[in-house]
């Protein structure tokens, strides 16, 4: 089928890679510049594992190409996916802005039948909006419908999960744009649910919400584990191995970060609250959320006393492993935490370090070449991202490396045990603080 893409980001660019890996023809659109040129040139400016071989394969057989041109890309495809960013604003609320902006574009060069489909995250009846939108700005009057059609995929895995979703959700409310919608994920060979517009809407933003809640639950949980003497880790197995449950989104740490948990669950409470309903129990997320960060520091203060001129290192600095991705990050976070404090501090993250470079609230920070580098002389160390990197260093040579051998866990990477026996003084999360034997 021919496809265009309007908003090559993480979600647009993956995408459409995919689509174009499966047979697909497809136009990913982008208005910024800088983007444009680096895609264009074969460069690729996120870093997502094994989308570059993706975008090269079918680059090269013309099935996936670059354009700053809506109204070409539109003109070409059958179906215009929207995958244009939809970020927080100050109240809560999510900026639909973008949407609207694509929206009208769309409605000013449409000259016949397209399905139009919303990708990006958006709060429920969007899609009302989206086609009262196009049909005011529907210049040549031509046919459309629009699809809501949300994206679940996870950075640090989004191709494998764009490959082999568990389901595709497709709200729709016409036959026409359904059967185009099944022709397009008929490759993919997974389930497909089929719902009225503001149900996918809703299925997005409480998916996000409900996976939110699980970490900010096995989070509270971590502080009574903290109080008690139990184990986190050791809970957390016990609770999911139950099928009910489910182990994963079951890992205590500093907390969710990221472009989209914080910024979808306060979407969320904001929708609920505009209905007339609201959730109340994501406000105790949330709450959680922030309350695991500043736990962590207080560990951290406790420890050592004061914080001024000592030498910090901070391994990670995107929100998760295997992504170069820093919105919102916790770790960018902890970094200015302790740069604030007076804190001397030396980063270090496989891949994040060029876009964490360019905050200016961390910019006192100094970054480093190797997780090595950054514990040299170091008076604790403080692990923020759980990259395998860090779980592979050799520890003997950090702990002979570091000034005082002090680690704050803030991801469990390591085995408290083991640490001890290394020689380190080891905090982490809902785990007792071990010294060394
Ligand atoms: N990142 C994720 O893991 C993820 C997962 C699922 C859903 N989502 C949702 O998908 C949407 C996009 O997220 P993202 O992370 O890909 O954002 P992003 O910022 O990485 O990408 C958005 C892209 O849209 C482009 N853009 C903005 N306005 C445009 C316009 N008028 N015309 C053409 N291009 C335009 C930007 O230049 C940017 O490249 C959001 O609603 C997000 O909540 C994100």
């Amino acid at each position: 089928m021919d496809l265009a893409i309007i908003g090559s980001g993480y979600v647009g660019l993956v995408t459409g890679a995919c689509f174009a890996d499966v047979g697909h023809n497809v136009i990913c659109v982008d208005n910024d510049p800088a983007k444009l040129e680096a895609l264009q040139s074969g460069k690729v400016p996120i870093y997502e594992p094994g989308l570059e071989e993706v975008i090269h394969r079918n680059v090269s057989t013309h099935r996936l190409r670059f354009s700053g041109n809506i109204e070409e890309a539109v003109d070409k495809s059958q179906i215009i996916f929207i995958a244009v960013p939809t970020p927080q604003k100050p109240n809560g609320d999510a900026d639909l802005s973008y949407i609207e902006k694509v929206a009208r574009e769309i409605a000013g060069v449409l000259h016949s039948y397209r399905v139009i489909v919303d990708k990006s995250t958006v709060p429920v009846k969007t899609g009302e909006k989206v086609a009262e939108s196009i049909k005011r700005y529907n210049k040549h009057n031509a046919e459309f419908d629009v699809v809501s059609n949300p994206e679940f995929l996870r950075e640090g895995c989004a191709v494998r999960d764009l490959m082999q979703p568990d389901r595709i959700v497709i709200g729709a409310q016409s036959e026409r744009a359904i059967a185009l919608m099944k022709q397009v994920y008929e490759p993919f060979m997974a389930p497909i649910l089929v719902t009225d517009i503001n149900s996918a809407e809703l299925i997005k933003h409480a998916a996000n919400s409900f996976l939110a809640l699980k970490i900010s639950y096995i989070n509270a949980l971590s502080a009574i584990c903290e109080a008690s003497g139990a184990d986190v880790e050791k809970v957390a197995d016990g609770i999911g191995t139950d099928k009910r449950i489910g182990r994963s989104f079951l890992n205590a740490g500093i907390g969710y970060g990221g472009s989209c948990f914080p910024k979808d669950v306060a979407a969320f409470i904001t929708i609920s609250e505009q209905l007339g309903v609201p959730f109340t129990l994501l406000k105790e997320v949330q709450r959680i959320n922030a309350e695991q960060k500043d736990r962590f520091l207080k560990v951290i203060r406790d420890t050592l006393w004061v914080l001024r001129e000592k030498k910090i290192a901070i391994w990670g600095l995107t929100f998760k492993p295997d992504t170069d991705d820093i919105r919102s990050s916790v770790a960018i976070d902890l970094v200015a935490d302790m740069l604030r404090e007076g804190a001397q501090v030396c980063a270090y993250d496989p891949k994040g370090m060029e876009k964490a470079r360019m905050i200016k609230a961390i910019a006192d920070a100094t970054f480093v070449n190797s997780a090595l580098e950054a514990v040299e002389d170091a008076e604790a160390l403080i692990i923020a991202t759980e990259w395998e990197e860090f779980a592979n260093v050799d520890l003997a040579v950090v702990k002979e490396k570091m000034r005082t051998a002090i680690v704050f866990d803030g991801r469990n990477l390591f085995d408290p045990k083991t640490m001890a026996q290394l020689g380190f003084r080891y905090h982490s999360i809902g785990r007792a603080a071990v010294s060394p034997a």
